[in-house]
């Protein structure tokens, strides 16, 4: 189960001076592509999934394909809502099972994008989930020509930085040093010595967005000075692009789908493992499985019986709870059911899955479970139990064998 805490992952990183790759994708393709190229450099990963991306792909069938590769893996993975500019996205992203979360706001005003931020960190914080925020402006597009949207860039001050991360309370900080998203004509002008100042200020893990198109000694320059996630898209997709291209240029006739698209998945693990090896993350999949807390969530069990409430309005009552205690931060699903046994002490149960521990407490206080609880629920099931049970990680054998904790036999093995 090397689904990580990236809180860990990147304190790691920071602390022993290289840069994790959070890798966009927008396929299957892209994702078996990434994980290959984990798994071959023995690195810690970031799998990411941009809104901006949202056109391309279907977040919610996207997502349990993504979740399934985390934690069959046997490299740590964390995954990541890239360039969220919401509260419901990200509440979302959070229930579909990214383990970390991007607020950017940071094409607002300064004092806009500190609360908006504050408000993406009290909900995140509240389920476990730590918390990228972004100040300063990168322009650009991932996977466009960069001077389609050259935008205004805003480099992001030692002051400024200082003050967002204070008010803020953000894990991570994506700052603009003169990267710009999407293809460069040329290499870009970076502000090495505001990095360091900013690196100096802050000491908490450093990104950067718009990692396509640096020269090594600048990479390298970055990651010297606390860059320790590296954002990472358009050359992926321009390695898919150039194999699509190859593809329908060697084929006799036209190809279909298939052959049109052979290789893509080879294509984009090669570049994404050259960065990671660049990058200092190679080999690095021991230390940090060693140092990150496994990502372990929480069932809330309640099992109950009824008076008061017939069976029609029981199952009404019960239908009501899904709808309003799924919509909280860090409720992953709500499952209602009745037993199956007639003569059950308990007839009833709620099985309700947290992201993480941390939501036993948000989902408790929540004014929504609040209402419910006290009006609804309380008054006609007295006779409860109700315990949270989190699960066990994976043993060691099995994991070695590519099984995540829910697997009833380990995932075969390639
Ligand atoms: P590039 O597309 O320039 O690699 O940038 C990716 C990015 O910053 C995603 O957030």
């Amino acid at each position: 189960m090397p689904l990580v805490a990236m809180k860990d992952m990147l304190a790691h990183a920071h602390a022993h001076g290289y840069a994790v790759g959070a890798f966009d994708v927008v396929s299957l393709d892209f994702l078996e592509g990434v994980m290959a190229a984990a798994e071959e450099t023995r690195a810690p990963v970031i799998v990411s999934l941009a809104e901006s991306h949202f056109e391309h792909f279907d977040f919610e069938l996207l997502m349990p394909a993504v979740e399934a590769a985390a934690k069959r893996a046997r490299i740590p993975v964390a995954i990541h809502l890239d360039h969220g500019t919401g509260l419901e996205t990200l509440v979302r992203a959070i229930r579909l099972g990214c383990n970390g979360v991007m607020i950017d706001a940071s094409n607002a005003p300064f004092e806009e994008n500190v609360r908006r931020t504050r408000e993406a960190v009290e909900m995140a914080h509240g389920c476990g989930i730590p918390v990228e925020g972004e100040l300063g402006y990168v322009p650009g597009v991932e996977g466009a020509d960069a001077e389609l949207h050259p935008g205004e860039m805003r480099y992001t001050t030692v002051e400024e930085a200082k003050e967002y991360v204070a008010e803020t309370g953000v894990d991570f900080l994506a700052v603009s040093v003169g990267t710009v998203h999407g293809r460069m004509k040329g290499e870009p002008d970076l502000d090495l010595d505001r990095l360091a100042a900013i690196n100096e200020a802050l000491g908490i893990p450093l990104v950067i967005h718009g990692g396509t198109g640096l020269a090594q000694a600048q990479y390298e320059g970055l990651i010297a000075r606390g860059v320790t996630k590296i954002n990472y898209y358009t050359a992926l997709a321009d390695a898919a692009g150039r194999q699509i291209a190859a593809n329908e240029a060697g084929g006799a006739r036209p190809a279909g789908y298939a052959e049109r698209t052979r290789g893509v998945a080879e294509a984009v693990a090669r570049e994404a493992a050259r960065m990671i090896r660049l990058w200092g993350g190679a080999d690095r999949a021991g230390e940090v499985l060693a140092a990150a807390a496994p990502w372990r969530e929480v069932e809330h069990l309640i099992i109950y019986n009824v008076e008061g409430l017939d069976e029609e309005g029981t199952r009404a009552m019960m239908q009501r709870g899904r709808r309003v205690l799924g919509a909280i931060p860090g409720v992953r699903r709500v499952f209602i059911g009745e037993a199956v046994q007639e003569g059950a002490g308990y007839r009833y149960v709620w099985l309700v899955r947290f992201c993480h521990p941390a939501v036993i407490d948000s989902y408790r206080d929540h004014p929504a479970h609040v209402v419910f609880a006290d009006t609804e629920f309380r008054p006609v099931a007295g006779g409860r139990i109700s315990i949270d049970y989190m699960a066990l990680p994976v043993d060691a054998d099995r994991q070695a064998e590519g099984a995540d904790e829910t697997a009833a036999s380990p995932a075969p093995s390639e």
